[in-house]
């Protein structure tokens, strides 16, 4: 497969460590606006073609397919092109800043038939895998209670940089250049998360969202920090559940952790992500009497990358594909509806 890079910021770098690792795929190009981010990107990698706009590059048109790791307001006009081009598209999450868009973006690849995937990653976490497969399987039984957060700590540390000068954080910050805050970004993961694993669908949302001040007049330099920090939501699910499912980028100590915690009429189920470190423990069978929670040994699952690679191989549509993260941006157009209403909506 020859693919090419579309944004060549801090997840391009991310995502090359994986797809220079699949045998048959050929990174052959790489597109971005700012000259000097796209040759340091290039050259670290290798890459001959180098493109300072989409339009060149579908111009040049000798690729298959395409990753999209812009900004988030810029995937809807660049996947759109690429759609149009015929080319296959694996965005980065979130598909779009609102479901309208993302929506547009899903009925464009259907009619196209591309091969359409969005990277929400922590679907390569293998014991969220497990955990689904251990809730489908009936082993903790009808799902009664769900529990997931998703913590990280960039607004307090610096271990990832300075969100005051960097614009890779800045951008994140503010709704005039795209972001929905932490609702935005991590919000569709972990609604993924809590939903794949528990194996059903969110259907009644209500949320609070918190933008705190953090520089004199809430803004720097171009960017008005306005985008919220920290969200708490509560959930209705359609096999009847209740779930909580809460996010910060206040949260003091840790980097990047996502836990989900699902509760059946028979047994709960412990997921636990951190950066290369993941574990399940479950509280299933006889222990539930006791109390005792146990380490669930889980096999290695394939990555979203090897999965949409195989996907342009054989044109098999692969999950979770646009439609799916379109269906998740509803959730998270009706959660901010909810905090301007204080009202529950219906999905
Ligand atoms: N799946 C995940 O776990 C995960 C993790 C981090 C980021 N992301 C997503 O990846 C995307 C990129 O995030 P990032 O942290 O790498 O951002 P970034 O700001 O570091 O990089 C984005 C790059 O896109 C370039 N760009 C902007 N407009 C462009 C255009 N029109 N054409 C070509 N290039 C353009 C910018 O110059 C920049 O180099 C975001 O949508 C983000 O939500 C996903």
């Amino acid at each position: 497969m020859r693919l090419i890079i579309v944004g060549t910021g801090v997840m391009a770098k991310n995502q090359l460590d994986h797809f220079t690792r699949i045998d048959g795929v050929e990174v052959v190009g790489a597109v971005d606006s700012d000259a000097n981010r796209l040759a340091a990107f290039a050259d670290k990698w290798g890459i001959e073609k180098r493109f300072l706009s989409l339009d060149e590059a579908i111009a040049w048109g000798d690729f298959d397919a395409a990753s999209n790791v812009t900004p988030d307001r810029v995937h809807h006009p660049t996947t759109l092109a690429l759609i149009a081009a015929g080319k296959h598209v694996f965005c980065e999450k979130p598909l779009a800043e609102n479901y309208e868009k993302a929506l547009e973006m899903t009925e464009a690849a259907e009619r196209a038939g591309v091969i359409n995937m969005v990277n929400l990653t922590y679907r390569n976490v293998a014991p969220l895998q497990r955990a689904r497969q251990m809730v489908l399987a009936g082993e903790i039984g009808t799902v009664k209670h769900v529990e997931a957060s998703y913590l990280q700590s960039w607004l307090v540390s610096k271990a990832w940089g300075d969100w005051r000068t960097e614009s890779t954080w800045l951008w994140r910050l503010s709704t005039g250049h795209g972001s929905n805050g932490v609702l935005g970004d991590v919000g569709i993961h972990i609604l993924d998360f809590a939903a794949y694993g528990a194996a059903t669908d969110i259907d009644h949302v209500f949320a609070r969202l918190k933008t705190f001040n953090k520089a004199p007049g809430g803004q720097i330099g171009e960017y008005m920090l306005d985008a919220n920090d920290s969200f708490a939501m509560s959930v209705d699910f359609a096999n009847g559940a209740l779930g909580v499912i809460h996010a910060s980028r206040w949260a003091t100590g840790h980097l990047n952790e996502l836990k989900l915690r699902i509760y059946g009429e028979r047994g709960g189920l412990e997921v636990m992500h951190r950066t290369g470190e993941s574990e399940l423990r479950g509280c299933v069978g006889d222990d539930a009497e006791s109390a005792v929670w146990k380490t669930i040994e889980v096999a290695p699952v394939p990555t979203n990358y090897e999965r949409f690679v195989e996907a342009v191989a054989t044109g098999v549509q692969p999950d979770p594909n646009f439609r799916h993260a379109a269906n998740l941006q509803k959730v998270l157009d009706l959660a901010m509806v909810t905090e301007r209403e204080r009202k529950e909506s219906k999905v």
